[in-house]
């Protein structure tokens, strides 16, 4: 949800702020702006759409200079055109902002200083900041940008230049994410990791209201009363590889290509023999023997995996679980007791509702475990524990290996629960576990050929409504394989519980329509299938998932996706594959930029 890059050093900044900005894309695409500071002044270029727009516009203009700032934006304040992009400059011209979040009192700050005589140019909430930097500039850069940041109320990620030090650049944040990256003689800001990965793997992670003063040779963190902070170096983990398309058409592809590494990657180091051995907790066995409420909250797809956990804590741990979506988890006064169980589940650790959930629960006494992806980020620094799923990091905005990795998670987290509460023998979570230790390899089978999946996506990427229904299980997988559809093609699709439809959705059910029935649950199946013969009757056309062996869907199904056999709980895991490659091809087939869909951002950080 927009993306900052920055630069200081001895190199010109506009060729890292450009590859910077590109791999920050996938947090905004709707437009891009540069800056660059000297002696001279500041010299920026803005542009609407896609980077690569901006790449364009910028080519025969004089850039040149060895400090710069850059934004891409996902548009919150203003319309998504090139004078709302950032980055946003004072009156004067001596100062220059890039922002990520949302200044909630922008409207009186803005009062205030069109009271002073100031003209506003685009119609941000960040306009305001650059505007406030001339009105308070008291010939000390930085000491004008605490009192401008004293002022404001939201949430922030900022980098500024000016023309006063253009050798310098500044940055902090509050409840927006912000990196800085240590390189050789020249140093770097950035809104995540991948922006920076192919020039450093050595970055400070800036926490709330902390701010670098970042110049060629030294990055300086203090607080707000410039106390220095020492801070630790963080040293990324990734490959530089792992942010680039490696030949895939898309990131979304290589990404489920990646599923069978990441999920072995996330479920081997946690299991020793046949046993699930959670190091990483500090949470102690007696803990979780007492436990008896856990809240599941997160968003989007992490939400839909929390609901496949539920099945597991409750279903097999026996615990009472609630999911929530964390943008309605603190506004309806939830039971929290003292000692519950909070899960927080988020790819990138940077979501703002799920942060608040977080935070909500916290006050409340819960005990928190969070399953990130992103190291270091805010989720994980304010919990008690983290559970990082092993993914990589995802570029494309619809998620698919951190989803699948994020369900690994529970599923360990669940049976070491059950078997702490005497709900499951040694004899019963190892075989579990092995069960568990085989996804990996079943999931590398079903992506070893997917052309059976590309047929159907040609075959369905005109079609207007698509319905996936299932049962249990397969209910929480028909509302991921929904979005899935729905956020990378644009066509309209719904998730229902299969036994919900003859309460009202059925009447949607028209000669045409396309149905995907999940049915990879043995005690349901009998009753999927007749679920099936009820849209059929319809006139729906119908997609069956089923368990490799269960034939008896290919009389009611047109078309039948089998996936290997598992244990019940575990399906899941196999189901959502076929679904997100179908999706991928329908997208693909319409000809759509799969990997950034319209209107969309990856890590939402405003609420
Ligand atoms: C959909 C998708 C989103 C995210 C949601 C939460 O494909 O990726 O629904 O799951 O925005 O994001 P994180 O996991 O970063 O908190």
């Amino acid at each position: 949800m927009c993306g900052i890059a920055g630069y200081v050093g001895k190199n010109q900044a506009k060729p890292f702020l450009l590859s910077g900005l590109e791999k920050l894309e996938y947090r905004g695409y709707d437009s891009a702006g540069i800056c660059i500071a000297d002696e001279t002044g500041l010299k920026s270029c803005k542009a609407k759409g896609r980077l690569s727009e901006l790449v364009e516009k910028s080519k025969n203009m004089d850039l040149s200079g060895t400090t710069g700032i850059g934004h891409t934006r996902w548009a919150t304040h203003g319309a998504p055109t090139e004078y709302n992009a950032h980055p946003h400059f004072s009156n004067d011209g001596n100062f220059a902002i890039v922002h990520n979040g949302i200044i909630e009192n922008y409207l009186d700050l803005k009062a205030f200083l069109a009271e002073k005589g100031f003209t506003f140019a685009s119609d941000t909430d960040t306009e305001v900041i650059p505007q406030l930097m001339q009105y308070y500039y008291n010939g000390n850069v930085f000491d004008t940008f605490l009192t401008v940041v004293s002022k404001l109320e939201g949430a922030y990620a900022l980098g500024l230049v000016s023309t006063y030090e253009p050798n310098t650049l500044y940055a902090t944040r509050k409840d927006s994410p912000l990196i800085a990256g240590l390189g050789k003689g020249e140093n770097y800001i950035a809104s995540d990791i991948p922006a920076i990965l192919s020039e450093t793997k050595d970055v400070y992670l800036l926490e709330q209201g902390e701010f670098a003063i970042v110049t060629a040779d030294e990055i300086k963190i203090v607080d707000q009363d410039k106390n220095p902070i020492d801070k630790k170096i963080f040293e990324v983990n990734w490959d530089v590889s792992a942010a680039e398309k490696e030949g895939y058409d898309f990131f979304m592809m290589k990404e489920i290509m990646e599923q069978p590494k990441a999920i072995l990657d996330t479920i081997h180091p946690r299991i020793k023999g046949n046993e699930i051995v959670l190091d990483e907790l500090s949470l102690d066995k007696s803990y979780f023997k007492g436990l008896n409420k856990v809240h599941i909250i997160a968003c989007g797809s992490a939400y839909h995996v929390g609901l496949v956990g539920k099945n597991i804590i409750e279903g097999i741990a026996r615990v009472d679980t609630q999911v929530d979506l964390a943008s309605e988890f603190r506004y309806r006064n939830p039971v929290i007791n003292d000692g519950d169980l909070a899960i927080i589940i988020s790819q990138s650790g940077e979501t703002s509702d799920t942060l608040a959930a977080l935070r909500y629960a916290k006050q409340h006494n819960a005990k928190i475990i969070s399953i990130v992806n992103v190291r270091g980020s805010s989720i994980a620094r304010e919990s008690d524990d983290v559970l990082y799923t092993n993914a990589g990091p995802e570029i494309a905005v619809a998620t698919t290996k951190a989803y699948s990795t994020q369900m690994e998670v529970l599923f360990l987290l669940g049976l070491y629960i059950a078997e702490i509460k005497g709900k499951i023998t040694q004899e019963e979570r190892a075989e579990l576990v092995d069960e568990l230790l085989s996804i990996p390899e079943k999931v590398k089978g079903q992506l070893s050929d997917i052309e059976y999946l590309e047929t159907l996506g040609k075959k369905f990427k005109d079609v207007e409504d698509v319905f996936f229904i299932g049962r249990g299980i397969d209910y929480s997988i028909a509302m991921e394989g929904s979005l899935k559809l729905k956020e990378i093609s644009y066509i309209h699709s719904e998730a229902y519980a299969a036994g919900e439809l003859k309460h009202g959705t059925i009447s949607l059910i028209e000669d045409g329509t396309l149905v995907v029935a999940l049915a990879t649950q043995d005690q349901l199946f009998e009753k999927m299938l007749s679920n099936i013969k009820e849209v059929k009757a319809r006139g729906a056309y119908v997609i069956g998932v089923a368990q490799e062996g269960n034939t008896a869907i290919e009389k009611e199904a047109d078309y039948v996706i089998y996936v290997p056999k598992t244990k019940g709980c575990f399906a899941g895991a196999l189901e959502v594959i076929p679904l997100q490659v179908f999706a991928y091809f329908i997208s693909l087939h319409k000809g759509l930029d799969v990997d950034k869909p319209r209107n969309l951002a990856k890590s939402v950080t405003v609420e």
